[in-house]
């Protein structure tokens, strides 16, 4: 199978300004842009249609996905480089694609709904060593088991007192240099880049490069080779910290735990500690930042928040389900013909599983485009379904639980130190979140 060709050029998504901004540098509350009235059904749109990737308002995945799940949850796709295929954008339909082993994760069947220029070097080709997120069983069993251990709840719940001290340490930082600060840059982003440094024993004085490098790995704007350049970087920065591990009885971390797994290859512990690092902490940045923007948003739930009507746990799920970072969703491929939702997806088709369309359904979520921090959202699909569910779900839930609470209680009265409208949005990366978020108190 040929990788993805040249990409159309990927409209920039930014939210719509409303009519009339109000001045939040006088303004008592931040106001966001309205919610949206209910998007209006375009008139039977003809199939097959591209998948929709702009966004009219800032929370909201774009609005052609509700008409599309309103028809079925599962229509016709056609992907950048002209092929057909398969998106699911209903709930139930997309946990029976994400459960079913016969949706295979290969990536040498993968195709992705939006291209980066050039060839994606992570697709149409057998995974790189240790990327067991493009593996299917048994290679993808053996090396999940080795990690499972690592990210049990138990073990999370034992790295909670390190994670507070991290945040305490950062919001102590922000308060030190007063405001206006950037919370992706002085809180979001180091945070969760710490926490996992520290996991896998990766130094953090490294974090300019490895920073970079996993920004360019999400970046649709980065073309092909500069992608492939930038793992190429990645993976030899892992290995020389594996190699030493291996050598060093002193090396400490989850890297240097697996270093002495025998069964393990260097390139593989390479790959996961690659992989493991790169998800680790940009997923995590932008779900704190965008939540904190979200909640800044919607005073009226951060609110329930800070009054302790909703406990932490409970918004983190909300907001989780709310915003699903994932906001391509996540690739599937089926290796035999497969009867769903009344169609039948033929054997090596590619299908797209739409996780925010997924989760704003409302045959599982009533009333979905309304963040509701007092909602049961538990059950949805914002780290996917099945075998491949995302390892770090414990990790993120845990800082994004202390940080919200520990954040609002250090700066009561924060707010966006610009129009919210001007916050700048990442439209432009595999994973949904804010680039800057300035803020003041
Ligand atoms: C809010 C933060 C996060 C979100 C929204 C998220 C989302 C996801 C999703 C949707 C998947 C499934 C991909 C698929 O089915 O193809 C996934 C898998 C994965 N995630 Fe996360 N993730 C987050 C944080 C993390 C963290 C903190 C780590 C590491 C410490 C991590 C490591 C992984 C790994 C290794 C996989 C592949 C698992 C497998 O294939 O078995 N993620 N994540």
């Amino acid at each position: 199978m040929t990788a993805p060709g040249p990409a159309p050029d990927l409209p920039r998504p930014r939210p719509a300004r409303p009519p009339d901004p109000p001045d939040l540098a006088h303004a008592p509350e931040p106001r966001c842009p309205p919610d949206p009235p209910e998007p209006r059904r375009p008139p039977d749109p003809p199939e097959p249609r591209e998948l929709p990737v702009r966004r009219t308002a800032p929370f909201d995945p774009p609005p052609e996905l509700a008409a599309l799940r309103e028809e079925s949850p599962l229509t016709r796709l056609r992907y950048p480089d002209g092929h057909l295929g398969w998106l699911v954008t209903g709930y139930a339909t997309a946990r029976a694609v994400l459960a079913d082993p016969r949706f295979s994760a290969r990536s040498e069947f993968k195709r992705v709904p939006v291209a980066r220029p050039g060839t994606d070097p992570f697709y149409g080709a057998p995974a790189l060593p240790g990327w067991l997120v493009d593996m299917d069983a048994p290679e993808h069993t053996r090396l999940r088991r080795r990690l499972a251990g690592a990210f049990t709840a138990h073990r999370m719940r034992s790295l909670e007192p390190r994670i507070s001290a991290i945040v305490d340490r950062h919001l102590t930082a922000m308060a030190r240099r007063g405001a206006p600060a950037d919370l992706v840059a002085d809180f979001a982003l180091p945070v969760p880049s710490l926490v996992i440094c520290e996991l896998l024993g990766v130094p953090y004085e490294d974090r300019a490069d490895f920073q970079r490098h996993s920004a360019t790995l999400f970046s649709l704007d980065a073309s092909a080779d500069q992608a492939a350049s930038a793992m190429r970087e990645l993976d030899a920065y892992l290995t020389d910290l594996v190699l030493r591990g291996r050598r060093s009885a002193a090396a400490e971390g989850l890297l240097a735990d697996l270093a002495g797994d025998a069964d393990l290859t260097v390139g593989e512990i390479a790959g996961l500690g690659a992989l493991l690092l790169s998800a680790g902490h940009e997923t995590t940045a932008g779900s704190l930042s965008l939540g904190v923007f979200a909640l800044l948003c919607h005073p009226a739930q951060l609110d329930r928040l800070t009054s302790g009507a909703v406990p932490p746990e409970a918004v983190v799920e909300e907001l989780l389900r709310y915003l699903t970072i994932f906001q391509f969703g996540v690739p599937r491929t089926p290796s035999q013909d497969v009867t769903l939702a009344g169609r039948t997806l033929r054997a090596g088709e590619s299908v797209t599983v739409c996780l925010p369309a997924a989760n704003r359904d409302p045959g599982r979520f009533p009333d979905p485009d309304r963040l509701d921090v007092g909602r049961r959202a538990t059950g949805h699909l914002a780290f996917g379904h099945g075998v491949h569910q995302c390892i770090g779900q414990n990790l993120a839930r845990a800082e994004m639980r202390i940080a919200f609470p520990a954040l609002f209680a250090r700066f009561p009265g924060l707010r966006p130190a610009v129009p919210p409208a001007e916050v700048p949005l990442g439209g432009d990366m595999g994973f949904y979140g804010v680039h800057r978020l300035p803020v003041t108190w």
